[in-house]
């Protein structure tokens, strides 16, 4: 290949040759690099490019100036896709029953919006008559991973090509390019600190400053959390209304899932909460650092986990959290439609049958905790868990028994590895 930009060394079975290449789905974000791809794929393929912008609640984007730059472009055509409420009800909800959380900290927001990403991919591509999907991911992160995992799976005749991983262009070869292509690029030419992707779960900032770990975040990371030093002095009260696991209402308000959690971003956003500065490890291995502004989820998720706790036996409570880390994990390596995330849903929906009530979350400087729970299904009589007297339902004369057999494996394991040591050794 004569042009230095493009070398494509084919490592996987769906990855197309210029030659097989002759209609291309991308999927566009109006950002420099899926602009760049717009032009450079109709350059160097020769084919025509569809462009797909999916819509996943992504705060502050116009979709009428994003579709027009892609026609502009040379787009054939640009599909805007409004699928929050999708987003919400299929990946959101389910994320919400499994607590879901990867390494511990991270609500898996941009994991959760690829797979549904790449369907809507997968869909307009086979509509729009295309034979080929292209993304804007790198070879160094995740979301190569997912979103291509997931249209490899759907549609195993369908080819992929990921220009950015290929091309050897940097930010300022494709700020070159776009000048010589007359292409408009967003936000003026200077270096942007951070990556960014977001959606109505989430926001994440990675690069620039946040690979220094000996340094703490620089303020202008935080676009959408007040800093915690900053908000309110006065704490705030809100109730989130849950059924069968599903957030249904704040403060008594029932809402739509999509306006709960934006309401509750906001809620959380003034009052500081949802700020994670997390090391992260990547699936294809590199150890990374990614800051989080998470308002919603770390608002809905602990209410969540509550209710679950107040309606689980100890059983429940001790066994699903090891199905919960899983989940996210699975979810977080891409693997969507693996069998064992629909056996794990299968879990996750029963268990959340139980979870319906009421938590009082208190927010306040950054923290957001329960402070009160309410719950037809709650295991919890307080006639029984009181100090004071609980009559017949409780025997406290049953305890010793209780103790004497409950503690006879362990006592004896305990005396038979200590068989000849004489009290006075210890
Ligand atoms: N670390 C997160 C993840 O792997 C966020 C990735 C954000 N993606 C991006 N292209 N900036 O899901």
């Amino acid at each position: 290949m004569s042009d230095p930009r493009h070398t494509l060394i084919k490592t996987a079975s769906y990855e197309a040759e210029p030659g097989e290449v002759g209609r291309v789905l991308l999927l566009y974000s109006g950002g420099l690099d899926t602009s760049v791809m717009l032009k450079w794929i109709q350059d160097e393929y020769e084919a025509d490019v569809v462009a797909l912008t999916v819509n996943l609640g992504q705060p502050g984007e116009d979709y009428e100036v994003v579709k027009g730059k892609a026609l502009h472009l040379g787009a054939l055509d640009c599909h805007v896709v409004d699928a929050r409420a999708e987003f919400a009800r299929e990946y959101v909800l389910p994320a919400i029953k499994a607590n879901a959380l990867y390494g511990g900290g991270y609500p898996l927001f941009t994991a959760l919006g690829r797979p549904l990403i790449a369907k809507l991919a997968v869909e307009y591509a086979q509509r729009t008559g295309c034979d080929t999907i292209a993304h804007g991911c790198t070879g160094k992160g995740n979301d190569q991973v997912r979103i291509e995992s997931t249209v490899i799976a759907l549609d195993p005749s369908m080819k992929i090509i990921a220009p950015v991983r290929g091309w050897q262009m940097g930010r300022e070869e494709e700020i070159a390019y776009a000048r010589e292509h007359g292409i408009a690029v967003k936000g003026g030419t200077e270096t942007p600190p951070y990556s960014i992707d977001d959606n109505l779960w989430g926001r994440s900032s990675e690069g620039g400053p946040i690979e220094d770990l000996e340094e703490p975040p620089h303020d202008d990371v935080f676009q959408l959390v007040t800093r915690p030093e900053e908000a309110p002095d006065e704490p705030e009260d809100v109730v989130v209304g849950f059924e069968g696991g599903a957030p249904v209402s704040l403060d008594g308000e029932r809402l739509g899932l999509v306006e709960l959690l934006e309401r509750a971003g906001e809620l959380g956003a003034r009052h500081g909460v949802g700020i994670v500065d997390h090391i992260e490890d990547r699936i294809v291995g590199l150890k990374v650092r990614d800051l989080y502004e998470v308002p919603a989820a770390a608002i809905i998720l602990p209410a969540h986990k509550e209710l679950e706790k107040l309606v689980g036996t100890i059983h429940q409570n001790n066994f699903k959290p090891h199905l919960d880390d899983h989940w996210a994990y699975l979810v977080y390596a891409g693997l969507w439609y693996e069998p064992l995330l629909s056996d794990l849903n299968a879990l996750m929906d029963s268990v959340n049958e139980q979870v319906t009530g009421e938590i009082t979350m208190r927010l306040y400087k950054g923290s957001a905790r329960a402070v009160a729970r309410r719950s037809p299904n709650a295991l919890y009589d307080p006639a029984l868990a009181g100090f004071g007297e609980s009559g017949g339902l409780f025997s406290q004369q049953a305890s010793p028994g209780f103790i004497e057999l409950w503690s006879l494996q362990s006592r004896m394991a305990y005396n038979v590895r200590n068989r000849g040591r004489s009290r006075n050794d210890d």
